[in-house]
This record gives C-alpha cells, sequence and structure tokens, in this order.
C-alpha cells in the first residue's frame, strides 16, 4: 500500500510503500540508508545486503540523488527518537535513474547558482519548507477573513491606471485602447467591491517596477488586500493585529518540522499576540533620531530606520499618521491635524520591517477629487473610482500584506527571494 510519508505514524508494524525520490545516501558496505522524500515528508529506508534479494540491493546501490523510486517495506520507529520512524526495505522499484550527476550538492552553492537553478532547488529541504510555511500563512488568511465575514473578491491584473504611484508602473500597450498598467494592488476594485459585499478581500500577484534591490523587494509578488465598510482607522488596526497574530498562531501550529528545518528560533514568534505597539510617524521619528538615524520630520522610514526600530521591540509595531506627502492620493487626513494621513506601516520585529500598509480612505468626492488632481494623476482614468463617492458613500477602510515579507518574517529568512517558487527581480526572470 502505497503511504504518505506525513501519515507513516500511522503504518507502524505494517507494510507499506513510500513513492517519491531518493534525497541523498549513505552505504557502508552491506547497508544503504536511502533517505526519501515524497513532498509530504523525509523517511530513512534502511537496505541490509543479509534481509533483501541480491537484486534489491543492486537495485539500492544504483540509485543516484534525486532518482524517481519507490521503496517497500516494514515501517517501525526510530530505536532513540519519538516521531521518527524508518523503513526497513524488502523491495526497491526504480521508476526513473538519473544518470547525469545532480547539480544542486551538500556543497555551498553560491545564491546566482541556485537561482539559475531554482526549478531543481525547490526540492531541497529548506526551500520545501518555506513553501510549506507560505502555504499555511495562505490558508490562515483565508481562514481569519472568513470567520470575520469577508469573502474573496478578484481584481484585475491589467488596469488603466496607477493604484500606488506612478513611477513603479509596469506598462504594456493595450490593443487601440493605449497604455495598460500591470497592477500594484488590487485596492482600489476591491473598494468598489465592499458597496456590494460590505467586507472582501484579494489575494494575487502585483506588480511593480521599482528600482530597489533589497532584500525585501521583488518585482512580482503576492499581495493581499482586505476592505471592509463602515471600518474606520482604529478598527482596522484591530482586524490587522487579529489576523498576524492567527496567521503566526498557525504556523506554530502546523509547521513546527518546518521551522526546525528552517533553524527558526520560534520564540520570538509565540510573543506574536495583541496588543501591537502603536507610535505616531513623529514619535517614530524622535525614536529614530535619539538612536543615530537622520531621518528627518517629514520624511518616510527608510529600510534602516525600520530595521532599528523592530530590532528594539519584540511585538509588531504600528507606525501611525504619516506626513500626508510621503503617502497614497487615496488616504483620508486625519481630522485632528490636516498634514498627517490616518494609515499605519505595521512594521515586524526582529530587524523585519514593513509588512502591511494599510489606511482609512478619503471617502468625500470634493476632497478625494483635489487630492488626485494634486497628485497630478489622471482624473478621466479615476472617474470611476470617483462614483464610488457619489453613490452611498461611507467611511472605509483598509489594508494590504504582501506575502513574501510576512514568510520571510516567519522563517526568519535573509532574502524574501527564497519565499516565492519563482521570484522576479530587476536582473532576473528566469527559470
Ligand atoms: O504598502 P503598499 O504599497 O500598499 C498598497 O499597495 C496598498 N494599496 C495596500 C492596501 O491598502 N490595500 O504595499 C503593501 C505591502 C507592503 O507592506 C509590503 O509588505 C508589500 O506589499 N510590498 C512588497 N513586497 C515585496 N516586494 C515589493 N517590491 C513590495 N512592495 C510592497
Ligand atoms: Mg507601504
Amino acid at each position: 500500500m502505497i503511504v504518505p510519508i506525513s501519515r507513516i505514524k500511522d503504518h507502524v508494524g505494517k507494510e507499506a510503500t513510500i513513492r517519491g525520490w531518493m534525497y541523498n545516501k549513505r552505504s557502508s558496505g552491506k547497508i544503504h540508508f536511502l533517505q526519501l522524500r515524497d513532498g509530504s515528508g523525509m523517511i530513512q529506508a534502511i537496505v541490509c545486503a543479509n534481509d533483501v534479494p541480491s537484486e534489491v540491493f543492486e537495485k539500492g546501490e544504483k540509485l543516484t540523488i534525486e532518482s524517481a523510486c519507490s521503496v517497500t517495506g516494514n515501517i517501525t520507529k526510530h530505536p532513540k527518537f519519538d516521531d521518527v520512524f524508518e523503513l526497513q526495505a524488502k523491495d526497491i522499484q526504480i521508476h526513473h535513474l538519473n544518470t547525469e550527476e545532480y547539480p544542486i550538492s551538500k556543497k555551498d552553492h553560491g545564491p546566482d547558482f541556485l537561482l539559475n537553478n531554482r526549478h531543481l532547488w525547490l526540492r531541497s529541504s529548506r526551500q520545501w519548507a518555506i513553501q510549506r510555511v507560505r502555504n499555511t500563512i495562505i490558508n490562515a488568511t483565508y481562514e481569519y477573513l472568513y470567520n470575520e465575514g469577508f469573502i474573496k473578491i478578484d481584481s484585475p491584473i491589467l488596469t488603466p491606471n496607477a493604484c500606488e504611484g506612478t513611477t513603479e508602473l509596469f506598462e504594456i500597450n493595450y490593443f487601440d485602447e493605449g497604455k495598460a498598467y500591470l497592477s500594484q494592488s488590487g485596492q482600489l476594485y476591491i473598494e468598489a467591491a465592499i458597496f456590494s459585499v460590505g467586507r472582501c478581500f484579494d489575494f494575487g500577484p502585483v506588480f511593480r517596477a521599482e528600482k530597489s534591490k533589497t532584500r525585501r523587494h521583488l518585482t512580482e509578488f503576492w499581495m493581499m488586500d482586505a476592505e471592509a465598510a463602515f471600518v474606520e482607522h482604529e478598527e482596522n488596526l484591530k482586524i490587522q493585529e487579529n489576523l498576524v497574530s492567527h496567521i503566526v498562531k498557525k504556523v506554530l501550529e502546523t509547521n513546527l518540522k518546518d521551522l526546525t528545518v528552517l533553524e527558526r528560533d520560534i520564540e520570538p514568534l509565540k510573543k506574536i499576540v495583541p496588543p501591537f505597539i502603536r507610535m505616531t510617524h513623529k514619535e517614530a521619528v524622535k525614536e529614530l533620531r535619539s538612536m543615530g538615524s537622520d531621518i528627518k520630520e517629514n520624511h518616510d522610514l527608510g529600510g534602516d530606520d525600520e530595521t532599528i526600530l523592530t530590532k528594539k521591540y519584540d511585538k509588531p509595531i504600528f507606525v501611525e499618521k504619516y506626513p500626508a506627502e510621503v503617502k497614497a492620493f487615496y488616504m483620508k487626513r486625519d481630522p485632528e491635524n490636516e498634514t498627517r494621513v490616518l494609515c499605519a506601516d505595521l512594521l515586524a520585529p526582529e530587524g523585519y520591517g514593513e509588512i502591511i500598509g494599510g489606511s482609512q480612505r478619503e471617502d468625500n468626492y470634493d476632497v478625494l477629487l483635489k487630492r488626485i488632481k494634486d497628485h497630478k494623476l489622471p482624473v478621466a482614468a479615476f472617474e470611476w473610482y470617483l462614483d464610488l463617492r457619489k453613490y452611498g458613500s461611507v467611511p472605509h477602510s483598509g489594508f494590504g500584506y504582501g506575502l513574501e515579507r510576512l514568510t520571510g518574517w516567519i522563517c526568519g529568512l535573509q532574502h524574501i527571494r527564497e519565499t516565492i517558487p519563482f521570484p522576479r527581480m530587476i536582473s532576473r526572470l528566469t527559470p
């Protein structure tokens, strides 16, 4: 019977077949130790010359790294470790024997080599673990948002206008319609949808022609935008804080083994519970300057600022109420100080920095029209968006997270390029 490795503990003392690939091998004369993986887990198969027919032992001898095979035998518990199982091989079937040496070995390869071989690198145990954590984050997001009454609404990728600023747009020629742009965020569209369904979210690839070569930037990444009618600034932060806490909790419940593969210290993750830390942009600037940053009063936080600030606290930080001039046109001004907006960036601890950007939206037609003009955006392209403030306008808020930033932080990675199956960066488009 073919059994997934993840279910193997229910088969102790019985015979089972593991079908997959040989990850690694150690041999000592009359014994082969085959490390097998099948996508759901990893198990060691022991092939003893004394216990199997000689042709089976020879198949074990012949198997090369990443060859595809099935191994059948009795499942036993590891003599020393709980929750570790072994397969005492009786038979081996080779599905595909690799005759060329597998390009990725145990030795240290540089990042470029690994990225060039991303299609193969994905099989290695760290990359496998990262994808499993990413998957849990996606699932936990759906779960939390459904429970809070949000439904999924898909936003378009081909768009006639910018959402987040015109300097980072990928432009394409769109038949007779002229220029179209790849979406930077589905926000404006799910804002339209809340007037139909109340609360909704999208989740899909977005594109930024950003010339940033940092460990936090990709040109294609996955964003989840959530939006809700009648939600104002304070409640917007509560939703984000509970969502992020739920995600981290789910990963700790589901992916402990993966986090071990990644050598992720889980103590910092256990501290991710509400309430998160809150400070205004003004307070953040003051604190940063006292820590040696040369940030100016009305400037955005730089990557280094986010790093030093978030190393100081062990919980995520909401930095609220940025100066209006460094934020997007759609953000509502703070009634207590018109130079500031009702926004917050959520910064992840341990030096990771921004994972979420969100705000309350401007809901007044005239004010929004003025903002669009002030930002020198083409009014015609935003007419449909302005309509939302003409018919049944209500206070509303939303936010967007970057899946790769979130995954990078939770997995404890140096660079977010490892969190997406096929990263796209300024100088990387293949494989
Ligand atoms: O802060 P951003 O630009 O916000 C928006 O796009 C809003 N429209 C979202 C909303 O309110 N619905 O992007 C949101 C998040 C960032 O906090 C960051 O996590 C991620 O997207 N992000 C990137 N991730 C990887 N590479 C990049 N180049 C990114 N740019 C933003
Ligand atoms: Mg942002």
